[in-house]
């Protein structure tokens, strides 16, 4: 059974560069935020972060990324164990920053989603198109070779339904202030509910891509469960409006 509670996922990416400014991030967001009902608010800070800060505080936590081994000579790697003992219930995968700046491919998303699983964390995997894509009316195609690359190696038979979650996010709206308009959205998520497309799965499908305080509360209206928000979460006051917006659905 999913939870019924809206997802509020906020990715710090490579922010703050201070301790003491990642506490004070935190902080605000507690002291601002108060007791939720109805969201589910998941942080992904920055992986130093993680364990002095984020653990002392209420919120779920995700890492940005992780390796597809456990343990080993990876020099540089985290793994989704270290994640889970460190206390994390998520991991985001294959973002499209990884994909571009650090050349992640199909196939090591597709290890990494395995591993995630293996370490009993739910992947916030990242699916969406370019705007080139877009304008070829491509988008539904691209979609869905994503979901099947990166599901590939989990067996056919299984249906992954609380293990992950999907986070559509528009590569042309990713930090552009150009988001989706909320009824293209809806349209994608009609198409990844389809039961040709969604058939490994009754998994919980959210929103990223340039969400601020005006636009947030329309992609819950339309249907997503949740919102992926990346510059904006790093705004104190911005990210507690989006919260209490949807405390108030
Ligand atoms: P953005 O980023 O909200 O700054 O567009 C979203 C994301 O990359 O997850």
């Amino acid at each position: 059974m999913k939870n019924n509670k809206l997802l509020v996922i906020g990715n710090w990416k490579c922010n703050p560069t201070i301790l003491k400014q990642a506490e004070a991030l935190f902080s605000s967001i507690k002291n601002g935020v108060g007791e939720t009902k109805n969201t589910e608010i998941i942080i992904c800070p920055p992986f130093p972060f993680l364990n002095n800060i984020g653990i002392r505080y209420p919120y779920k936590m995700g890492g940005q990324n992780c390796f597809w081994e456990q343990s080993g000579p990876f020099t540089g790697e985290i793994s989704p164990e270290m994640l889970k003992n460190l206390g994390c219930e998520y991991v985001i995968l294959g973002h499209s920053e990884r994909r571009t700046h650090l050349g992640e491919t199909d196939e090591m998303i597709s290890k990494k989603l395995v591993a995630a699983f293996d370490a009993g964390i739910i992947p916030i995997l990242c699916i969406g198109e370019t705007e080139e894509q877009r304008k070829q009316g491509k988008t539904e195609e691209i979609l869905r070779f994503q979901l099947m690359a990166f599901l590939k190696e989990i067996p056919e038979s299984l249906i992954i339904n609380n293990q992950l979650l999907i986070a559509y996010e528009p590569i042309w709206a990713i930090g552009t202030g150009n988001a989706c308009q909320p009824k293209d959205a809806q349209q994608v998520l009609s198409f990844l509910k389809r039961p040709d497309i969604a058939y490994r799965g009754d998994w919980k499908i959210v929103y990223g891509g340039s969400v601020d305080d005006k636009n947030a509360k329309h992609y819950i209206d339309v249907g997503f469960e949740g919102l992926l928000i990346g510059g904006v979460s790093l705004d104190a006051e911005q990210f507690i409006k989006i919260i209490k917006a949807l405390e108030k659905k």
